[in-house]
Protein backbone atom coordinates (compact mmCIF):
# COMPACT_ATOMS: atom_id res chain seq x y z
CA UNK A 1 0.00 0.00 0.00
CA UNK A 2 1.52 3.27 -0.86
CA UNK A 3 2.48 5.32 2.07
CA UNK A 4 0.77 8.76 0.95
CA UNK A 5 -2.68 7.55 1.70
CA UNK A 6 -4.02 10.05 4.43
CA UNK A 7 -5.57 14.05 3.36
CA UNK A 8 -3.20 16.70 2.69
CA UNK A 9 -3.92 19.49 4.45
CA UNK A 10 -2.71 22.18 2.76
CA UNK A 11 -3.65 25.63 3.05
CA UNK A 12 -3.56 27.28 -0.22
CA UNK A 13 -3.82 30.86 1.35
CA UNK A 14 0.09 30.94 2.00
CA UNK A 15 2.29 29.99 -0.74
CA UNK A 16 4.05 27.29 1.55
CA UNK A 17 0.67 25.64 1.32
CA UNK A 18 -0.24 26.12 -2.70
CA UNK A 19 3.29 25.57 -3.36
CA UNK A 20 3.73 21.92 -1.44
CA UNK A 21 0.42 21.14 -3.53
CA UNK A 22 1.88 21.46 -6.82
CA UNK A 23 5.00 20.07 -5.94
CA UNK A 24 2.74 16.57 -4.53
CA UNK A 25 2.59 14.23 -6.56
CA UNK A 26 -0.48 12.84 -8.22
CA UNK A 27 -3.09 10.33 -5.62
CA UNK A 28 -2.04 6.74 -6.07
CA UNK A 29 -5.53 4.82 -6.27
CA UNK A 30 -5.74 2.20 -3.18
CA UNK A 31 -5.89 -1.57 -5.17
CA UNK A 32 -8.89 -3.39 -5.91
CA UNK A 33 -9.64 -6.23 -3.81
CA UNK A 34 -12.59 -8.24 -4.14
CA UNK A 35 -14.89 -9.29 -1.51
CA UNK A 36 -12.97 -12.61 -0.64
CA UNK A 37 -9.52 -10.52 -0.78
CA UNK A 38 -10.77 -7.96 1.94
CA UNK A 39 -12.28 -10.90 4.33
CA UNK A 40 -8.55 -12.45 4.11
CA UNK A 41 -7.04 -8.99 5.42
CA UNK A 42 -5.82 -8.79 9.03
CA UNK A 43 -8.35 -6.41 10.75
CA UNK A 44 -5.57 -3.51 11.15
CA UNK A 45 -4.85 -4.41 7.31
CA UNK A 46 -8.70 -3.59 6.67
CA UNK A 47 -9.14 -0.30 8.95
CA UNK A 48 -6.23 0.86 6.63
CA UNK A 49 -7.60 -0.26 3.34
CA UNK A 50 -10.80 1.35 4.28
CA UNK A 51 -9.32 4.40 5.49
CA UNK A 52 -7.04 5.25 2.44
CA UNK A 53 -10.54 3.78 0.18
CA UNK A 54 -12.23 6.96 2.31
CA UNK A 55 -9.71 9.29 1.69
CA UNK A 56 -9.71 8.31 -2.31
CA UNK A 57 -13.50 8.94 -2.52
CA UNK A 58 -13.22 12.17 -1.11
CA UNK A 59 -10.92 13.50 -3.43
CA UNK A 60 -11.97 11.68 -7.08
CA UNK A 61 -11.15 14.09 -9.86
CA UNK A 62 -11.26 16.45 -10.94
CA UNK A 63 -13.42 15.56 -14.08
CA UNK A 64 -13.23 17.93 -16.25
CA UNK A 65 -16.49 18.09 -18.27
CA UNK A 66 -16.76 19.93 -21.91
CA UNK A 67 -17.77 23.04 -20.19
CA UNK A 68 -15.52 23.38 -18.33
CA UNK A 69 -12.56 22.36 -20.86
CA UNK A 70 -13.95 25.39 -22.41
CA UNK A 71 -13.59 28.06 -19.26
CA UNK A 72 -9.94 26.30 -19.22
CA UNK A 73 -9.33 27.02 -22.64
CA UNK A 74 -10.71 30.98 -22.60
CA UNK A 75 -8.71 31.13 -18.91
CA UNK A 76 -5.24 30.50 -20.59
CA UNK A 77 -5.90 32.78 -23.77
CA UNK A 78 -6.33 35.34 -21.71
CA UNK A 79 -3.40 34.27 -19.22
CA UNK A 80 -1.15 33.11 -21.91
CA UNK A 81 -1.90 36.19 -23.80
CA UNK A 82 -1.46 38.96 -21.33
CA UNK A 83 2.15 39.24 -22.48
CA UNK A 84 2.44 43.30 -22.45
CA UNK A 85 4.94 45.29 -20.14
CA UNK A 86 4.31 46.45 -16.91
CA UNK A 87 3.68 49.83 -17.83
CA UNK A 88 0.27 48.33 -19.51
CA UNK A 89 -2.82 47.56 -18.38
CA UNK A 90 -3.86 43.80 -18.42
CA UNK A 91 -7.56 42.39 -18.80
CA UNK A 92 -8.73 39.87 -15.63
CA UNK A 93 -10.76 36.73 -15.96
CA UNK A 94 -13.56 36.54 -13.96
CA UNK A 95 -14.79 33.00 -13.28
CA UNK A 96 -18.78 33.52 -12.20
CA UNK A 97 -20.91 30.80 -11.96
CA UNK A 98 -23.57 29.70 -9.12
CA UNK A 99 -22.33 27.94 -5.76
CA UNK A 100 -21.42 24.32 -5.67
CA UNK A 101 -20.84 24.33 -9.72
CA UNK A 102 -16.76 23.15 -9.40
CA UNK A 103 -15.30 27.18 -9.59
CA UNK A 104 -12.84 26.40 -6.78
CA UNK A 105 -11.71 23.43 -8.08
CA UNK A 106 -11.49 24.64 -11.71
CA UNK A 107 -9.43 27.65 -11.41
CA UNK A 108 -7.04 26.05 -8.24
CA UNK A 109 -6.92 23.26 -11.15
CA UNK A 110 -5.58 25.75 -13.79
CA UNK A 111 -3.68 27.27 -11.33
CA UNK A 112 -1.52 24.50 -10.56
CA UNK A 113 -0.89 23.37 -14.13
CA UNK A 114 0.01 27.25 -15.16
CA UNK A 115 2.37 27.28 -11.99
CA UNK A 116 4.10 23.96 -13.32
CA UNK A 117 4.32 25.01 -16.79
CA UNK A 118 5.80 28.28 -15.53
CA UNK A 119 8.60 26.96 -13.40
CA UNK A 120 9.25 24.19 -16.27
CA UNK A 121 9.79 27.12 -18.83
CA UNK A 122 11.66 29.62 -16.22
CA UNK A 123 12.99 27.26 -13.50
CA UNK A 124 12.16 27.59 -9.80
CA UNK A 125 14.19 30.89 -9.51
CA UNK A 126 13.74 33.93 -10.59
CA UNK A 127 17.07 35.99 -12.90
CA UNK A 128 17.63 38.20 -9.24
CA UNK A 129 18.01 34.24 -7.47
CA UNK A 130 14.66 34.47 -5.52
CA UNK A 131 12.10 31.71 -5.60
CA UNK A 132 9.74 32.16 -8.13
CA UNK A 133 6.22 32.12 -7.45
CA UNK A 134 4.43 32.01 -10.76
CA UNK A 135 0.67 32.08 -8.83
CA UNK A 136 -0.88 33.41 -5.60
CA UNK A 137 -3.81 32.67 -4.32
CA UNK A 138 -6.02 34.09 -1.97
CA UNK A 139 -9.94 33.45 -0.67
CA UNK A 140 -11.72 36.08 0.44
CA UNK A 141 -14.29 35.79 3.47
CA UNK A 142 -16.90 37.83 4.43
CA UNK A 143 -16.33 41.71 5.27
CA UNK A 144 -13.21 41.55 3.26
CA UNK A 145 -12.23 45.10 3.02
CA UNK A 146 -9.76 46.27 0.62
CA UNK A 147 -6.69 46.84 3.69
CA UNK A 148 -7.82 42.81 4.25
CA UNK A 149 -7.47 42.01 0.46
CA UNK A 150 -4.02 43.50 0.40
CA UNK A 151 -3.07 42.14 3.75
CA UNK A 152 -4.40 38.65 2.43
CA UNK A 153 -2.00 39.11 -0.61
CA UNK A 154 1.23 40.15 1.71
CA UNK A 155 0.29 37.02 4.08
CA UNK A 156 0.41 34.28 0.86
CA UNK A 157 3.83 36.13 0.40
CA UNK A 158 4.87 35.66 3.82
CA UNK A 159 5.57 39.23 3.91
CA UNK A 160 6.96 39.87 7.91
CA UNK A 161 4.77 42.86 7.95
CA UNK A 162 1.23 41.33 6.58
CA UNK A 163 -1.04 43.19 9.52
CA UNK A 164 0.14 46.35 9.54
CA UNK A 165 -0.15 49.43 7.69
CA UNK A 166 -2.91 51.34 5.75
CA UNK A 167 -4.71 49.86 2.51
CA UNK A 168 -1.86 51.35 0.39
CA UNK A 169 1.26 50.48 1.98
CA UNK A 170 -0.21 46.92 2.12
CA UNK A 171 -1.04 47.17 -1.72
CA UNK A 172 2.25 48.58 -2.40
CA UNK A 173 4.21 45.76 -0.26
CA UNK A 174 2.13 42.62 -2.01
CA UNK A 175 3.07 44.85 -4.87
CA UNK A 176 6.85 44.47 -3.80
CA UNK A 177 5.91 40.64 -3.03
CA UNK A 178 4.47 39.62 -6.65
CA UNK A 179 6.87 41.68 -9.05
CA UNK A 180 10.26 40.06 -6.97
CA UNK A 181 8.48 36.42 -7.15
CA UNK A 182 7.95 37.03 -10.87
CA UNK A 183 4.16 36.23 -10.40
CA UNK A 184 1.98 36.50 -13.21
CA UNK A 185 -1.39 35.23 -12.09
CA UNK A 186 -3.28 35.91 -8.99
CA UNK A 187 -6.64 33.94 -8.26
CA UNK A 188 -8.66 35.70 -5.99
CA UNK A 189 -11.66 33.48 -4.92
CA UNK A 190 -14.68 34.30 -3.66
CA UNK A 191 -14.99 37.80 -4.62
CA UNK A 192 -18.36 37.87 -4.06
CA UNK A 193 -17.39 38.71 -0.44
CA UNK A 194 -16.82 42.35 -1.56
CA UNK A 195 -19.95 43.96 -1.42
CA UNK A 196 -20.99 46.01 -4.20
CA UNK A 197 -24.06 47.78 -3.20
CA UNK A 198 -22.40 49.13 -0.01
CA UNK A 199 -21.27 52.46 0.01
CA UNK A 200 -17.78 51.81 -0.64
CA UNK A 201 -18.13 49.50 -3.56
CA UNK A 202 -17.22 51.96 -6.10
CA UNK A 203 -14.01 51.90 -4.21
CA UNK A 204 -13.44 48.32 -4.53
CA UNK A 205 -13.43 48.33 -8.15
CA UNK A 206 -11.21 51.41 -8.46
CA UNK A 207 -9.27 49.01 -6.31
CA UNK A 208 -9.35 46.46 -8.60
CA UNK A 209 -8.10 48.58 -11.52
CA UNK A 210 -5.20 49.14 -9.30
CA UNK A 211 -4.48 46.18 -8.72
CA UNK A 212 -4.65 45.54 -12.40
CA UNK A 213 -2.05 48.64 -13.00
CA UNK A 214 0.52 47.71 -10.04
CA UNK A 215 0.87 44.35 -10.78
CA UNK A 216 2.64 42.88 -14.02
CA UNK A 217 -0.24 39.60 -13.46
CA UNK A 218 -3.36 38.76 -14.58
CA UNK A 219 -6.23 38.67 -12.22
CA UNK A 220 -8.56 35.56 -11.88
CA UNK A 221 -11.51 36.62 -9.95
CA UNK A 222 -13.89 33.77 -9.21
CA UNK A 223 -17.32 34.68 -7.58
CA UNK A 224 -20.88 33.90 -7.45
CA UNK A 225 -23.09 36.02 -9.11
CA UNK A 226 -20.71 38.96 -9.97
CA UNK A 227 -22.32 40.34 -12.88
CA UNK A 228 -25.82 40.53 -10.77
CA UNK A 229 -24.14 42.42 -7.99
CA UNK A 230 -22.88 44.95 -10.23
CA UNK A 231 -19.50 44.36 -9.79
CA UNK A 232 -18.47 44.47 -13.70
CA UNK A 233 -20.95 47.91 -14.17
CA UNK A 234 -19.01 49.14 -11.02
CA UNK A 235 -22.52 49.60 -8.97
CA UNK A 236 -23.27 52.52 -11.66
CA UNK A 237 -26.82 50.79 -12.56
CA UNK A 238 -27.98 49.86 -15.96
CA UNK A 239 -28.39 53.36 -17.32
CA UNK A 240 -24.95 54.39 -16.90
CA UNK A 241 -23.22 50.39 -17.49
CA UNK A 242 -21.47 52.14 -20.40
CA UNK A 243 -18.81 53.78 -18.38
CA UNK A 244 -17.78 51.31 -16.50
CA UNK A 245 -13.98 50.34 -17.46
CA UNK A 246 -14.07 47.02 -15.40
CA UNK A 247 -16.64 45.60 -17.94
CA UNK A 248 -13.95 46.28 -21.22
CA UNK A 249 -11.00 44.69 -19.07
CA UNK A 250 -12.65 42.01 -17.55
CA UNK A 251 -13.25 38.78 -19.79
CA UNK A 252 -16.16 36.52 -17.87
CA UNK A 253 -16.56 32.90 -18.33
CA UNK A 254 -19.07 30.66 -16.49
CA UNK A 255 -20.11 27.33 -15.93
CA UNK A 256 -23.83 25.54 -15.68
CA UNK A 257 -25.48 22.68 -13.57
CA UNK A 258 -25.70 19.11 -15.55
CA UNK A 259 -28.70 19.63 -17.69
CA UNK A 260 -30.65 16.34 -19.48
CA UNK A 261 -32.22 18.47 -21.71
CA UNK A 262 -30.05 17.84 -25.01
CA UNK A 263 -28.99 14.29 -26.62
CA UNK A 264 -25.36 16.36 -25.68
CA UNK A 265 -26.11 17.24 -21.80
CA UNK A 266 -26.74 13.29 -21.42
CA UNK A 267 -23.72 12.45 -22.86
CA UNK A 268 -21.88 14.35 -20.93
CA UNK A 269 -23.44 13.37 -17.39
CA UNK A 270 -23.09 9.50 -18.75
CA UNK A 271 -19.40 10.10 -19.69
CA UNK A 272 -18.80 11.91 -15.88
CA UNK A 273 -20.85 8.89 -14.54
CA UNK A 274 -18.60 6.33 -16.08
CA UNK A 275 -15.93 7.94 -15.25
CA UNK A 276 -16.16 8.13 -11.67
CA UNK A 277 -17.53 4.57 -11.51
CA UNK A 278 -14.30 3.91 -12.99
CA UNK A 279 -12.24 5.56 -10.33
CA UNK A 280 -14.31 3.89 -7.11
CA UNK A 281 -12.69 1.46 -5.19
CA UNK A 282 -15.26 -1.14 -4.65
CA UNK A 283 -14.96 -4.97 -4.56
CA UNK A 284 -18.36 -5.38 -5.95
CA UNK A 285 -19.13 -2.79 -8.27
CA UNK A 286 -19.62 -3.36 -12.44
CA UNK A 287 -20.03 -1.28 -15.63
CA UNK A 288 -22.86 0.26 -15.39
CA UNK A 289 -23.42 0.88 -11.40
CA UNK A 290 -23.81 4.61 -12.07
CA UNK A 291 -23.82 5.44 -15.81
CA UNK A 292 -26.70 2.80 -16.22
CA UNK A 293 -28.34 1.77 -12.73
CA UNK A 294 -28.30 4.98 -10.72
CA UNK A 295 -28.14 8.27 -13.48
CA UNK A 296 -31.33 9.33 -13.49
CA UNK A 297 -31.36 8.82 -9.59
CA UNK A 298 -27.99 10.88 -9.15
CA UNK A 299 -29.34 13.18 -11.42
CA UNK A 300 -32.45 13.88 -8.94
CA UNK A 301 -30.64 13.67 -5.87
CA UNK A 302 -27.44 16.27 -7.33
CA UNK A 303 -29.92 18.44 -8.79
CA UNK A 304 -27.36 18.49 -11.47
CA UNK A 305 -24.87 20.26 -9.25
CA UNK A 306 -21.10 18.46 -8.91
CA UNK A 307 -20.57 19.67 -4.89
CA UNK A 308 -23.96 17.55 -4.34
CA UNK A 309 -22.97 15.25 -6.94
CA UNK A 310 -20.26 14.34 -4.91
CA UNK A 311 -20.38 14.67 -2.08
CA UNK A 312 -23.31 12.07 -2.19
CA UNK A 313 -20.98 9.43 -3.87
CA UNK A 314 -18.46 10.10 -1.37
CA UNK A 315 -21.11 9.50 1.58
CA UNK A 316 -22.94 6.85 -0.50
CA UNK A 317 -18.63 5.05 -0.47
CA UNK A 318 -17.95 5.35 2.71
CA UNK A 319 -21.51 3.22 3.63
CA UNK A 320 -21.29 0.98 1.15
CA UNK A 321 -17.60 0.03 2.54
CA UNK A 322 -19.03 -0.08 6.53
CA UNK A 323 -21.98 -2.23 5.92
CA UNK A 324 -20.02 -4.62 3.34
CA UNK A 325 -22.28 -3.71 0.71
CA UNK A 326 -18.97 -2.46 -1.30
CA UNK A 327 -21.39 -0.90 -4.11
CA UNK A 328 -23.48 1.29 -4.73
CA UNK A 329 -27.34 1.16 -4.95
CA UNK A 330 -30.59 3.45 -4.65
CA UNK A 331 -31.39 1.47 -1.52
CA UNK A 332 -28.04 2.32 0.48
CA UNK A 333 -28.37 6.23 -1.07
CA UNK A 334 -32.13 6.45 -0.15
CA UNK A 335 -30.41 5.81 3.40
CA UNK A 336 -28.31 9.27 2.82
CA UNK A 337 -28.77 12.82 3.48
CA UNK A 338 -27.38 15.55 0.83
CA UNK A 339 -27.04 19.30 1.20
CA UNK A 340 -30.47 20.83 2.39
CA UNK A 341 -30.72 22.46 -1.37
CA UNK A 342 -30.21 19.68 -3.28
CA UNK A 343 -32.74 17.53 -1.04
CA UNK A 344 -35.37 20.66 -1.18
CA UNK A 345 -34.93 20.31 -5.49
CA UNK A 346 -34.76 16.60 -5.68
CA UNK A 347 -38.57 16.06 -4.97
CA UNK A 348 -39.50 18.22 -8.44
CA UNK A 349 -36.80 16.43 -10.18
CA UNK A 350 -37.90 13.14 -9.08
CA UNK A 351 -41.61 13.87 -9.85
CA UNK A 352 -40.55 15.00 -13.45
CA UNK A 353 -39.12 11.47 -14.06
CA UNK A 354 -41.52 9.61 -12.57
CA UNK A 355 -43.71 11.46 -15.26
CA UNK A 356 -41.52 10.30 -17.82
CA UNK A 357 -40.57 14.15 -18.58
CA UNK A 358 -37.11 13.80 -17.75
CA UNK A 359 -34.41 11.73 -18.21
CA UNK A 360 -30.90 10.55 -18.05
CA UNK A 361 -31.52 8.29 -21.23
CA UNK A 362 -29.31 8.63 -24.17
CA UNK A 363 -32.53 7.59 -26.84
CA UNK A 364 -35.74 8.97 -26.35
N1 LIG B 1 -14.36 18.86 -11.71
C1 LIG B 1 -14.66 18.23 -10.56
N2 LIG B 1 -14.33 16.94 -10.38
C2 LIG B 1 -14.63 16.30 -9.25
N3 LIG B 1 -15.25 16.86 -8.21
C3 LIG B 1 -15.59 18.15 -8.31
C4 LIG B 1 -15.32 18.91 -9.49
N4 LIG B 1 -15.78 20.15 -9.30
C5 LIG B 1 -16.32 20.17 -8.08
N5 LIG B 1 -16.21 18.97 -7.48
C6 LIG B 1 -16.72 18.60 -6.15
O1 LIG B 1 -17.61 19.59 -5.73
C7 LIG B 1 -17.15 20.21 -4.54
C8 LIG B 1 -17.40 21.71 -4.61
O2 LIG B 1 -16.65 22.26 -5.66
P1 LIG B 1 -16.04 23.73 -5.59
O3 LIG B 1 -15.68 24.07 -4.20
O4 LIG B 1 -15.00 23.79 -6.64
O5 LIG B 1 -17.32 24.55 -6.05
P2 LIG B 1 -17.51 26.12 -6.06
O6 LIG B 1 -18.27 26.44 -7.32
O7 LIG B 1 -16.23 26.81 -5.83
O8 LIG B 1 -18.47 26.31 -4.83
P3 LIG B 1 -18.70 27.63 -3.93
O9 LIG B 1 -19.58 28.52 -4.74
O10 LIG B 1 -19.38 27.07 -2.73
O11 LIG B 1 -17.37 28.23 -3.66
C9 LIG B 1 -15.69 19.86 -4.44
O12 LIG B 1 -15.27 19.77 -3.13
C10 LIG B 1 -15.62 18.52 -5.13
O13 LIG B 1 -15.97 17.50 -4.23
MG1 LIG C 1 -15.52 28.03 -4.32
Amino acid sequence: MSQDVGERDFNLAFNEGWSAMVASPKRVQPALLSAKQISALTQRERLRYNDARSVWHANLGPYLTPDMLGVMDELDTIVQSNRQDGDRVRSAALLDAYPGLGKTTLAVHYGVQFHREQLEIHGPETAAGNPRIPVAYIRLTSNTSMRSLNAMLCRFYAHPSADRGNATLLGARASECARVAETRLIIADDVHFLDMQRRDGREVANHFKWLANEFAVTFMFVGVGMAERGLLTEGLGVDKAQYAQTARRWTRTSISPFSLQSAEDRKTWRRLLLAIERDLVLANKYPGMLADDLADYLFARSTGHFASLMALIKRGCFRAIKTGDERLTQTLLDGIRNDVASEQARVNLESMMRSGHLSARLTG
